[in-house]
Parts: C-alpha cells; sequence; structure tokens
C-alpha cells in the first residue's frame, strides 16, 4: 500500500497512536483526505473527531463492520463509509464453528487440566456434550451466518435455524435445510446453541440481555462475532456464573481493546467452563489480511479515479445509507 501510494504522490501515515487529543491520528486526521482503519483494534470515528476532520472525504474499513465510525454524522457530513464486504467471512465462519465445538465439547478446561499437571476425566467429561443432536440458530443468516449453517450441516445437528428479517432464498435454503423463526424469543427458547451474525445496529444493540436471556433453553452455549455491545456483558458474565446458560465464546468485546475489568475477561461457570472468549482476531487471519488489504486498495483505486463503488462495499455515501446499510431490512 505504501508505495503504490506514494507513486501516485499521496502521504500516508500509518499509526497505532489513537487515543486523546495529542495522538498522532488526532493530529493528522485533521488534515487527512482518507482515513483506513479495522475493525480488530479500532479508530473510533466519533462526531467531535469528524468535527475536527475537515477534508475527509471517506472512511475505509480494512475488514467488515463499520460501527466504530458515527455512521448518522458521516451522513450529515457528506463522508463516504465503505468496507470490503465478503473478505473474512470464511475466517469468522471457521471460528464460529471452532468456538461451538470447543464450548460443547468442554476443550478449555480439558485443556488447562493437562498442562496444570491433572488427570480428572470425570470433573471436565461431565460438561462435555456431542454437538450432534442438537438444535443450533443464528441471529443473522447473512454472509457469515449462511457460511455457519452450511459448515455445521455435517454435524447432523437436530435442527438449524435462523432468526433474519430477510428468509433465505429457497435455492440456498435447500442446501442446510434451516428453519426460520421469525419471533425473537421463540427462537432463543429453541436453541441449543445460539450464534450471533447480525451487524450493530440500533435494532441489535443490547439484544441479548437479562429480559431476553430469560427465553433461552437453560444450559445453552452463546457465541458472539459479530459485535461485544449485541450482548449485555453483565448479564452474560451473570448468566455464565451461574449457570444459566453453559458458555459463551467469541472475539469481539464492547469496547476494544477491552478493558482489563471487563467481565468476559475472567468470568467464569461452575467448574470453571463456560469462557472461550479471544480477542477480535477470527476475522483477520492472514488469509483475511490479503483479501482486506487488496479490497482496500480497489477502493481507493476506484476513489482517486472517481469510479463508483461496488455497491456492496458501500455503507454510506451522497449522505444516505446504502441499501446494505445497517439496521435497514434488504
Ligand atoms: P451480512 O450483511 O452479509 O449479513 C448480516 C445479516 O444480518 C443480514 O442477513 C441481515 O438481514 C441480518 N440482520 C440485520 N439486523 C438483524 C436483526 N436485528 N435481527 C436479525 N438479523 C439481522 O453481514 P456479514 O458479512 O454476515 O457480517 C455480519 C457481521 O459480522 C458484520 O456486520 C460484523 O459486525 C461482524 N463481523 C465480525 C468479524 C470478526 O472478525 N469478528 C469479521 C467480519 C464481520
Amino acid at each position: 500500500m505504501r508505495d503504490w501510494l506514494k507513486s501516485l504522490g499521496h502521504e500516508y501515515i500509518v499509526t497505532d497512536d489513537k487515543e486523546g487529543p495529542s495522538s498522532e491520528f488526532q493530529k493528522h486526521i485533521k488534515d487527512a483526505d482518507v482515513l483506513i482503519s479495522t475493525p480488530f483494534h479500532p479508530t473510533y470515528l466519533t462526531k467531535e473527531i469528524m468535527d475536527t476532520a475537515k477534508n475527509l472525504k471517506i472512511a475505509v474499513t480494512a475488514g467488515v463492520g463499520s460501527d466504530h465510525v458515527d455512521l448518522n454524522a458521516a451522513n450529515e457530513r457528506k463522508i463516504t463509509v465503505a468496507e470490503v464486504t465478503g473478505s473474512n467471512v470464511v475466517s469468522v465462519a471457521e471460528h464460529v464453528v471452532m468456538t461451538i465445538l470447543t464450548l460443547v465439547r468442554n476443550y478449555q478446561p480439558s485443556h488447562e487440566m493437562i498442562t496444570s499437571g491433572n488427570w480428572q476425566v470425570s470433573n471436565v467429561a461431565r460438561d462435555c456434550f456431542d454437538l450432534e443432536g442438537k438444535v443450533v440458530g443464528t441471529i443473522g443468516a447473512g454472509r457469515i451466518g449462511y457460511r455457519v449453517l452450511q459448515r455445521l450441516k455435517p454435524f447432523d445437528c437436530k435442527e438449524l435455524l435462523y432468526y433474519d428479517y430477510a428468509e433465505l432464498p429457497a435455492e440456498a435454503n435447500k442446501a442446510v435445510g434451516a428453519r426460520r423463526v421469525e419471533d425473537l424469543n421463540e427462537f432463543l427458547s429453541q436453541c441449543d446453541v445460539i450464534t450471533v451474525n447480525a451487524p450493530l445496529h440500533e435494532g441489535t444493540r443490547n439484544l441479548i440481555n437479562k429480559d431476553t436471556l430469560k427465553h433461552v433453553k437453560k444450559g445453552a452455549w452463546i457465541v458472539n462475532t459479530a459485535r461485544g455491545a449485541i450482548c449485555n456483558a453483565e448479564d452474560i458474565a451473570a448468566a455464565v456464573q451461574s449457570g444459566q446458560i453453559s458458555g459463551y465464546g467469541g472475539d469481539v468485546w464492547n469496547v476494544q481493546p477491552a478493558p482489563k475489568d471487563h467481565p468476559w475477561r475472567d468470568m467464569q461457570g461452575p467448574r470453571g467452563r463456560g469462557n472461550n472468549m479471544t480477542p477480535h482476531m477470527s476475522g483477520t487471519s492472514l488469509d483475511a489480511q490479503a483479501r482486506y488489504a487488496a479490497g482496500t486498495k480497489e477502493i481507493l483505486d476506484n476513489f482517486f479515479h472517481g469510479k463508483p463503488q461496488t455497491p456492496a462495499n458501500v455503507i454510506v455515501e451522497n449522505g444516505q445509507y446504502a441499501t446494505k446499510a445497517y439496521g435497514q431490512r434488504k
């Protein structure tokens, strides 16, 4: 990226010093025409920072998920927000399946038993189940949610469910055989495993909280690789700790980096089970990085040459949400 941008005569500043008014980011954003950021260690582009960014024309998310940008404020200022749609959806789907399996099979405490020099099989086997025969449901059956369903198909789950605004196209659903449940609470009450694969917007913020958790089956597992703020941190930690749910896993936190005292860092269920959290890394495998770097370059090339962006990559443009935009029904 650096050589390419230099060859076009642009100045390219790279920094991870982002906090506070004297940070490199806040110093340089005042002159920048373009901001590139990732969701993994996000640069929060707030209204206040946009007020200082008088030249900013486009904010590119190198990855998928642009909720770290105040999208309404970007619209007011006619700043384009674009992301590299589809670039890391397989990477995330693989991580979801891994997290489901490691939770259901109680992998983490079993591994820790070995590294701490112990061998008490019954202590870990009592929280270990098969995925076969379980009901697994996804909140959001878009690019990632659908890929999760595809990958779960061979596990012979009792049933695959989805909760989404949109019905899956008939042909796509034929391949996975998932049943749509239109009411959230009904959906939650039927799943042994719930995976969250919807964007963060006004309609999904705090969607899983102490009230909706009441509808979740006792002992279910929840996996969230979408956005941390979709699940209420304190309510999830309390449900894991009390054993109301058997575990929670994923890689997304509200906010990132997660503060040292974030309740998901050290929550634990009975017998040390139920915490399969990682830092936000599912969508940034090296394979994914190559794809979203190429996609970022393409977005910039379109911008520099006044060419239209690929519609699926556009989140907001010309003061409006694009069709794919967050919270809007497709
Ligand atoms: P997508 O746009 O293809 O699919 C999202 C689906 O969620 C759509 O079918 C939409 O109708 C549905 N949806 C939206 N609001 C909903 C609601 N209130 N209830 C139920 N369904 C709803 O997006 P994609 O590519 O599948 O990504 C989903 C999210 O995953 C991203 O927005 C991002 O936040 C997150 N993500 C996380 C990554 C990671 O590294 N952990 C990497 C990539 C994406």
